[in-house]
C-alpha cells in the first residue's frame, strides 16, 4: 500500500505514526495518521494502553480507533506543559518568535486545507464545502489574527500618587487547560489555541470524543510550524474521565471550555474545587431570530433557514426560535416550509448539499425525542418531523408553527435541524418573550428600520446581536453569552485578557519631582 499524503511532509514531532494509515472511501490519498496522544511533542500510546472508536456519520461505521487518554494522561501532559512554561523557551522567547510560528502555521493550514476538510467532515459529518470554502479559511485568519497581536501586547505606566514609578506588564497566565466540543472540531481548537499561544501559554487541550481526528492533524502542523515541544499537548478521551481530570488539575492555571451548559456547571465546580482556577465558558443557546413586519419575507426566510440549519443545527448560536411579526406570519410559514423541503441532505462529500448527517446516536436520538415533545406539546408539525434513510444519522429538516415559549421545543437547546416559528404582534412584546429563556447567547434581528434594529439590538440580553446578517465570525468580534450561555469572551482583543496576568510593579523613586 502506498504511504497516505500525510506521509513525508517532515517529521518534526518525534514517534509521528510511519504507518500506511487508515483510508478514506471517499479520496483515498487522503488518510488518518494521528490517532495517538500528543504529548511534549511526541505521539504516544496512553498510559493504561486503551483506544476508543470514532465513527463516520453517514455510516455510523468506525473511521479508527484513537488513544484513550485519562487522568494519568491528563497529567502527563500537564507536566510537560507546566515544564515547557516554567522552563521555557515559548514564554520567554521575543514576542515576534511567537508569531512567527502561528504565522507558518496559518500557512500550513492553508496549505492543507484538502486534508483537513477531508478529516473534519469524515468524522463530524458536516458538509465538505462549508469545511473546506468556509471552515478551514477561517480557521487560519483566526490564528494570523492572533499572531497578529502577540506583540503587540503590553501593560501601562500609570501615574499613582506619591513618589512611585508604577508599570503593569502583561503575563501569559500560565499553563491553559482547553475542553473543545465536536460540532465545529477544528475553528474550536483555533479560537482556543491562536489567543493563548499569543499570549505565551501552554496548553492542555482534550477535544471531544466524538471528533478527535482534526486537532491532531492541526497540532502536528503546528510543531512543523515551529512550536517547541510541550507547549501545545493534545488529548483525546472522554468528559468525565479526561476532562473532568483536566478541570481538576493542581497545575492548570486557567480552563476554557466550549460545550453545554449542563457540563459547564461541573467544571466551573471542578476547577473551583481544585485550585480556584479562573473559567471561561462558551455554551448552549436558543437564540431569537426576530423577523419584523417591515421585512422582505423572502429574504427573511432564507437568512432565518441559514441561522437554524447551518451545521445540521449544531450551532451554540443556532436561530432556534424564529420570531415573526403577525403581518408577514403567514407568507412567512409557506415559504419556510418550501425551503425546508428544498434543502438538499445527504452524503456530506457530495457536491451542493446542504446537510449532512448529525454527529452521533445520541444526538440523533435527542433530536427525534425534541420533535414528538413538539408535536404532543401541540405545536403545528409542518414539515420533516423523522429521520431520512435507514443508514446513519440524517433528519429531515423539520418545521414547527404554533409554537408557544412555554414548550420544550421553545426553552431547550435541541442541537438538530429543527425551525421553531412563533408570531409575535408588538416591539414590547417581542423583547420580553425573546428574553425569557435562561440562556442569552445570540440574536438576529431582520428590519430595514433603523431605530427598530437599534431598540432590539440594545433590549437583547445576549451577547451578540447580528442585523439583518447571522453568524458573522470574523476573528475580531467578541463571542461569548448572558445568562447561562456562559462567562467571558472569546475571539477580538477581550479573548487576549483570559490568558493573561496583569502584574503591578511599583517602584519607589528617590527623586519624587519626575513623576
Ligand atoms: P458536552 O458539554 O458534554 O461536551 C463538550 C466537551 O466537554 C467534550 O469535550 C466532552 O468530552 C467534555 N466533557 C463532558 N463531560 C465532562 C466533564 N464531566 N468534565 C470535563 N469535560 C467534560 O456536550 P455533549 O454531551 O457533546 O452534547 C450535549 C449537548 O450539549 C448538545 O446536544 C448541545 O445541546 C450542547 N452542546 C453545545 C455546544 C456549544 O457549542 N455550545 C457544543 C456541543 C454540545
Ligand atoms: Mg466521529
Amino acid at each position: 500500500m502506498l504511504p497516505g499524503r500525510f506521509c513525508g511532509v517532515g517529521r518534526v514531532v518525534s514517534g509521528y505514526s510511519t504507518s500506511t494509515g487508515i483510508e478514506n472511501p471517499i479520496n483515498p490519498s487522503i488518510k488518518v495518521h494521528c490517532t495517538q496522544l500528543l504529548i511534549n511533542g511526541n505521539f504516544v500510546d496512553s498510559a493504561s494502553g486503551k483506544t476508543f472508536p470514532t465513527y463516520d456519520p453517514r455510516t455510523g461505521d468506525v473511521i479508527a480507533h484513537v488513544a484513550e487518554g485519562d487522568a494519568e494522561d491528563i497529567d502527563r501532559a500537564v507536566c510537560a506543559a507546566r515544564k515547557a512554561f516554567d522552563e521555557g523557551p515559548w514564554p520567554k522567547m521575543t514576542a515576534y518568535e511567537r508569531s512567527k510560528v502561528l504565522f507558518r502555521f496559518a500557512d500550513l493550514l492553508d496549505k492543507h486545507i484538502e486534508e483537513l476538510a477531508t478529516l473534519e467532515t469524515w468524522d463530524n459529518g458536516k458538509p465538505y464545502e462549508q469545511s473546506a470554502k468556509i471552515e478551514l479559511p477561517m480557521i487560519s485568519r483566526i490564528i494570523r489574527y492572533y499572531a497578529g497581536w502577540a506583540d503587540k501586547i503590553h501593560g501601562l505606566t500609570i501615574p499613582a500618587d506619591g513618589p512611585h514609578l508604577v508599570q503593569t506588564i502583561h503575563e501569559p497566565i500560565g499553563v491553559a487547560g482547553q475542553i473543545i466540543p465536536w460540532n465545529f472540531p477544528l475553528l474550536m481548537f483555533a479560537w482556543k489555541v491562536g489567543p493563548a499561544l499569543a499570549c505565551g501559554c501552554t496548553i492542555v487541550l482534550k477535544s471531544a470524543e466524538q471528533t478527535p481526528l482534526s486537532a491532531l492533524y492541526a497540532a502536528k502542523l503546528l510543531h512543523e510550524a515551529g512550536l517547541p515541544p510541550g507547549v501545545l499537548n493534545v488529548v483525546s478521551g472522554f468528559g468525565p474521565t479526561a476532562g473532568a481530570a483536566l478541570a481538576s488539575h493542581m497545575d492548570v492555571d486557567k480552563l476554557a471550555f466550549t460545550g453545554s451548559s449542563e457540563t459547564g456547571k461541573i467544571v466551573l465546580e471542578l476547577a473551583s474545587k481544585s485550585n480556584l482556577k479562573p473559567v471561561t465558558l462558551e455554551l448552549g443557546g436558543k437564540s431569537p431570530f426576530i423577523v419584523c413586519k417591515d421585512a422582505d419575507v423572502d429574504k427573511a426566510v432564507e437568512l432565518a433557514h441559514f441561522a437554524l440549519f447551518f451545521n445540521q443545527g449544531q450551532c451554540c448560536s443556532a436561530g432556534s426560535r424564529t420570531y415573526v411579526h403577525e403581518d408577514v406570519h403567514d407568507e412567512f410559514i409557506e415559504k419556510a416550509k418550501a425551503r425546508a423541503l428544498k434543502r438538499s441532505v445527504g452524503d456530506p462529500f457530495k457536491a451542493g448539499v446542504e446537510q449532512g448527517p448529525q454527529i452521533d446516536s445520541e444526538q440523533f436520538e435527542k433530536i427525534l425525542r425534541y420533535i414528538r415533545s413538539g408535536i404532543e406539546s401541540g405545536a403545528t408539525l409542518i414539515t420533516g418531523g423523522d429521520r431520512l434513510g435507514s443508514k446513519g444519522f440524517y433528519i429531515q429538516p423539520t418545521v414547527f408553527t404554533n409554537v408557544k415559549e412555554d414548550m420544550l421545543i421553545a426553552q431547550d437547546e435541541i442541537f438538530g435541524p429543527v425551525q421553531s416559528i412563533l408570531k409575535f404582534r408588538d416591539m414590547d412584546e417581542v423583547i420580553r418573550r425573546a428574553n425569557s429563556t435562561r440562556y442569552g447567547l445570540a440574536a438576529g434581528v431582520f428590519t430595514n428600520d433603523l431605530d427598530t434594529a437599534n431598540t432590539l439590538s440594545r433590549a437583547l440580553k445576549v451577547g451578540t446581536v447580528w442585523i439583518n446578517c447571522y453568524d458573522v465570525f470574523d476573528a475580531a468580534i467578541p463571542f461569548g453569552g448572558y445568562k447561562m450561555s456562559g462567562q467571558g469572551r472569546e475571539k477580538g482583543v477581550h479573548c487576549l485578557s483570559n490568558y493573561l496576568q496583569v502584574k503591578a510593579i511599583v517602584a519607589s523613586l528617590k527623586n519624587p519631582a519626575w513623576i
